[in-house]
């Protein structure tokens, strides 16, 4: 959840570490800090956001000026309020151990009582400055040891996850950092070494990069780096080449990261199917899962496992998989799945999806299901994450790295994924050659459809107006549209603060239709498919109580401008690559909402980009 970053070289090592800090601050922003060794170790840190440091830096960091080498964090708080004392990095009594830490020390209410027990004080609220005294114990209890096997030995008695770095005065020229369930990668430069949370604040720097598994450890100096497990083994990692560049990680001249995200989906929809969607031949080619695709279509069953808007791209997975391919599928939160002994078998397929590849709680219903022998496959979106890298096989999604807090481009491509993979099970054995093709031209029509929906950004916008002083909003949908209401209500609440529930149209008259009044504004997405007619009533009764209606319909639909108050058109499509559509002005309703709300959109308060603890 929070930003880690650590750099160790040649060059002034504060500025790097804030610069790296920025591109991570969407992974926790309410307080940031930085530790440097400059024969002494000088930390600094405070509540807010990297900003905040960098202001702080500006008027007390001349201590820090000419040093190469440290670590920073920005948070985002588990245990212990936002405040400059829970920031990290956290120190040691005789202030020469500074260590950051990402994910969560489960048993630090056992270690801190011992550590009381043995004179130790504690600054924070946090469970990570534990860690901090338990290495300053072990290495005081035994001064033959260096600051790795310290650390090592720290570890020993720690349950949980973490990704850590640490560095100390007395061995100021290596950092010391280990991982388990939190990811960190090791960027190799020219005489100089990054460390980071992610790959976000590398790639400017250097494309190479190492990434650390679960139980393993590095010491990186100026000159090299070692990679052995907790145990002491050494390892042989595996140099990655990055394939994402500075200028997609940045603004590139919108407003918010997520605007730009929304207005990129034509061409990361592009991307996703480049080179799989084989128009000609009426086929796709889905390489990450060719070897296994037997397998996949004689499963028993398919159950999916997700998070958030992850989730919410299963469940249209589950009609897509359903009507093409003619599998059961099952949907299931990642997090009750892991908790609730699922009945998973060797022939059931597992697939988790996840745009950021490190959801604790996907990650953990993966193992799970391998541990129980399903066949895990794996849809997510960043190159080289925890989860593409434990799982069997599976598919990246390509949509280039996501920064905005809410995901938008992440969705539309898991969607159109899912898509693929319907298609490819279906092939030889529920639909006609034919109808696959059939299929691919409309999907490949979807990017073009989406650019003439994003032309409608000024319309919504002023529909957006009429929403801002909304306290709740209901979103309804039926069929594909169902998971699209889901996903509408929830970008809305992320971002706007707003709150809003996502329901089946026709769920509406068990209950939700009892809070329908003036003030309560229902977004309908009423296209033109099978449940239309039967969406229009329910349009109707939501007006017959004074409910005010947006509906998203299709092009040429005259008879609900008669019934909702504002209308957005969105082109013509068959029903399965509807929510590709309906789903646009959705993402750009919330923002609207929430920029005029003067709300963060890029930074939602108490959220995180990437969400890696439980
Ligand atoms: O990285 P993941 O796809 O596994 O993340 C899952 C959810 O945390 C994520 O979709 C979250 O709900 C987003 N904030 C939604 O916009």
């Amino acid at each position: 959840m929070c930003g880690i970053v650590g750099y160790i070289g040649k060059r002034e090592a504060a500025p790097l570490l804030l610069n790296g800090l920025k591109r991570l601050e969407y992974r926790g922003y309410d307080s940031a800090g930085i530790a440097v060794l400059n024969g002494e170790m000088s930390v600094l840190k405070q509540k807010g956001s990297v900003g905040n440091l960098e202001q702080l830096l500006s008027v007390s960091g001349t201590v820090m000026l000419g040093v190469t080498a440290g670590i920073a964090h920005t948070r985002w708080a588990t245990h212990g309020d936002p405040s400059d004392r829970n920031a990290h990095p956290h120190m040691n009594v005789t202030g020469d151990i500074a260590l950051i830490h990402n994910g969560i020390i489960e048993n630090y209410s056992v270690l801190k009582q011992e550590l009381s027990g043995q004179g130790y004080t504690f600054e924070s609220d946090t469970d990570s400055e534990v860690l901090v005294h338990l290495i300053d114990r072990i290495w005081k209890g035994d001064s033959s040891l260096d600051l790795e096997s310290a650390v090592r030995m720290a570890l020993r008695h720690v349950e949980g996850a973490y990704g850590i770095c640490v560095i100390s005065s007395r061995e100021p020229d290596r950092i010391v950092v280990a991982r388990k369930g939190s990811p960190l990668v090791i960027g190799i430069g020219d005489g100089e070494f990054f460390i980071a949370s992610d790959a976000a604040p590398i790639v400017e720097h250097t494309n190479k990069v190492v990434y650390l598994s679960d139980g393993e450890m590095a010491v990186v100096t100026r000159d090299h780096y070692t990679v052995k497990t907790i145990e002491n083994v050494e390892r042989e990692k595996l140099i990655t080449e990055l394939d994402f560049s500075l200028e997609k990680i940045e603004k590139g001249g919108f407003e918010h990261f997520m605007l730009k995200e929304i207005f990129e989906q034509p061409e990361v929809m592009q991307d996703v199917m480049r080179g799989r969607v084989r128009l000609n031949e009426g086929r796709v080619q889905l390489g990450g899962i060719e070897d296994y695709l037997d397998r996949l279509k004689q499963a028993k069953r398919i159950v999916i496992c997700a998070c958030g808007t992850s989730w919410h791209a299963g469940l249209i997975g589950e009609y897509l998989i359903e009507e093409f391919a003619r599998i059961p599928v099952e949907v299931d939160y990642a997090s009750e799945f892991r908790y609730r002994n699922p009945i998973v078998g060797r022939e059931d397929v597992v697939i988790v999806i996840s745009q950021s590849g490190e959801t604790a709680d996907t990650l953990a219903a993966l193992r799970l299901a391998k541990e129980k022998g399903a066949l895990v496959m794996g849809i997510c979106n960043v190159v080289g994450s925890t989860i593409a890298r434990e799982t069997l096989c599976g598919m990246y999604t390509h949509a280039g790295p996501e920064v905005g807090v809410a995901s938008t481009k992440a969705f539309t491509a898991q969607v159109i994924v899912l898509s693929m993979l319907a298609l490819a099970l279906s092939k030889g054995r529920t639909i006609s050659h034919d109808e696959i093709a059939l299929s691919l031209r409309e999907l490949s029509k979807v990017p073009e459809k989406v650019s003439r929906i994003l032309d409608l950004n000024d319309q919504i916008r002023a529909i957006a107006e009429t929403l801002k002083d909304a306290r709740n909003v209901l979103y309804l949908g039926r069929g594909y549209n169902f998971p699209v209401a889901l996903e509408g209500a929830l970008k809305l609440k992320e971002i706007s603060y707003i709150h809003a529930e996502g329901y089946p149209a026709a769920e509406m008259k068990h209950g939700p239709i009892a809070l329908i009044d003036e003030d309560m504004p229902v977004i309908f997405i009423a296209t033109r498919d099978s449940t239309y007619t039967k969406v229009l009533s329910n349009i109707e009764e939501v007006r017959s109580r004074k409910g005010r209606v947006i509906a998203i319909a299709n092009e040429g639909d005259q008879e609900i401008s008669r019934l909702a108050d504002h209308v957005i058109y969105i082109p013509q499509a068959s029903g399965p690559v509807t929510p590709l559509l309906t789903v646009i002005p959705l993402q750009l309703l919330a923002y609207h909402v929430a920029t005029l709300r003067g709300c963060n959109v890029d930074r939602p308060r108490n959220l995180a980009k990437s969400v890696t603890v439980e």
